[in-house]
């Protein structure tokens, strides 16, 4: 029998221990042994939960007890959870966690830890929820050379995307609804500016490419100034806008970025819609390959944890190896990574406008929306992020254009 404590009795803990509990039969034949609760920490007290028993408020309790095989984190945050992860690892207990700020941050070194004791750090449910992407990158995949992902890693922003595009609903009403539905983070900056999918791309371009990529050198940018109007254009143009986490190899340099995109109705991602995210990877020998699943909630992001939790119990005392290095990928500079670009200007004269602007940019593909003549959109060819910053500039001086009104970038 397999003994395991959860670290946390919020979402994700409390549908681990449902996880446990409602497949606890079919868990024990695939580990050929019961794996059983034997403690959860958390400072609070559940009355009513049928989990009071199990529940306790002093760490060292579960790091002394020799019983204790693997400890599921699912708190959340860096601190005390790096701490308590760094404690088990160095007793020789394996850990998983469905916490992509630690592993975003702290993943070489807990992984280094985990090999030094024998142990393993496991973190499936740290990208796309209960979709199989770790497992994959660091075993199906590996006799590929990995030359780009971009995926749909938050299901926050996609169910308000899907929401906004299909109903015309204005953004707070659908943040309000998928925090209800416990898809948010607490703090829902970190999902609305793209925080969240940052980390989540770190963590997968580390594994792609073997050397750490901080979060912090990835070009961020969030959904919060998406609008109505947006997404008007996006309807006449039979397109979709979805926040992508994206990286990519070009001529050996790497570079990694969040943004909002328009993609073609055709892109395999723009029919992921609602709280589903979905990975498209591209390797060197297999070609394309899609990840799709429930990329936020409560049992399918412990359903990647128990697997976790299933792996670490079939792999007691064994290191499963994992490449991430903790030296320290350079990403290419924002200025010099190629985007295509949709562009809307407000304008007192389309006909000048269109001429100032091919004039600055080349020739455009133009669109307007039907009765709108002070505001006209245009898309790019392939450009340098930092040309295109001076472009604009060039763009904001010129007779006819009043402002610029968004800047979306295109994924093809
Ligand atoms: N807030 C995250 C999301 C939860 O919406 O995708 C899963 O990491």
């Amino acid at each position: 029998m397999a003994k395991v404590a959860v670290l946390g009795y919020g979402t994700v803990g409390s549908g681990v221990v449902e996880v446990l509990t409602i497949n606890k039969e079919s868990i024990s034949n695939k580990v050929e042994q019961d794996i059983d609760i034997k403690y959860i920490l958390d400072l609070k007290e559940f009355p009513g939960s049928g989990i009071e028993h199990l529940l306790i408020k002093d760490y060292n309790m579960i790091i002394e007890d020799e019983e204790i095989d693997v400890i599921i984190e699912v708190m959340g945050g860096i601190e005390p959870a790096f701490t308590f992860v760094k404690q088990a690892l160095s007793k020789g207990k394996s850990v998983a966690t469905s916490n992509k700020e630690l592993v975003a941050k702290h993943g070489p070194e807990l992984l280094e830890m985990a090999k030094e004791n024998n142990a393993n750090f496991l973190f499936e449910a740290s990208v796309g929820g209960g979709i199989p992407i770790i497992r994959p990158l660091n075993n199906s995949l590996t006799a590929d050379e990995i030359d780009e992902i971009v995926g749909i890693l938050n299901g926050t922003t996609n169910f308000i995307l899907t929401k906004m595009k299909e109903e015309g609903l204005a953004f707070d009403i659908v943040l309000k609804e998928a925090q209800d539905l416990g898809y948010a983070e607490r703090n829902p900056e970190a999902d609305i500016e793209g925080y969240d999918a940052c980390r989540k791309i770190a963590i997968l371009s580390s594994l792609a490419f073997g050397k750490h990529v901080a979060f912090e050198d990835i070009y961020t940018e969030g959904i919060s100034k998406i609008t109505k109007k947006d997404m008007e254009y996006a309807g006449v143009l039979n397109m979709d806008i979805k926040l992508l986490g994206k990286c990519k190899k070009i001529d050996g340099q790497i570079y990694a970025m969040v943004a909002p995109m328009l993609l073609e109705s055709n892109h395999p991602l723009s029919s992921v819609h609602g709280v589903f995210n979905a990975i498209l990877i591209k390797g060197n020998v297999i070609g394309d390959v899609m990840f799709y699943g429930a990329g936020a909630g409560k049992l399918p992001t412990a359903s990647a944890v128990v697997a976790d939790v299933i792996d670490a119990v079939k792999h007691k005392g064994k290191n499963i190896i994992t490449k991430w290095s903790t030296k320290q990928k350079t990403l290419m500079p924002i200025e010099s990574i190629p985007s295509y670009f949709f562009v809307r200007v407000g304008t007192d004269n389309v006909e000048t406008t269109k001429i100032e602007a091919e004039s600055i940019l080349g020739a455009l593909k133009w669109v307007q929306l039907e009765g709108e003549n002070q505001e006209i959109g245009f898309m790019t060819v392939e450009i340098e992020e930092g040309i295109m910053t001076e472009k604009i500039e060039e763009l904001k001086a010129q007779s006819s254009i009043i402002d610029i009104r968004n800047i979306i970038r295109i994924e093809r």
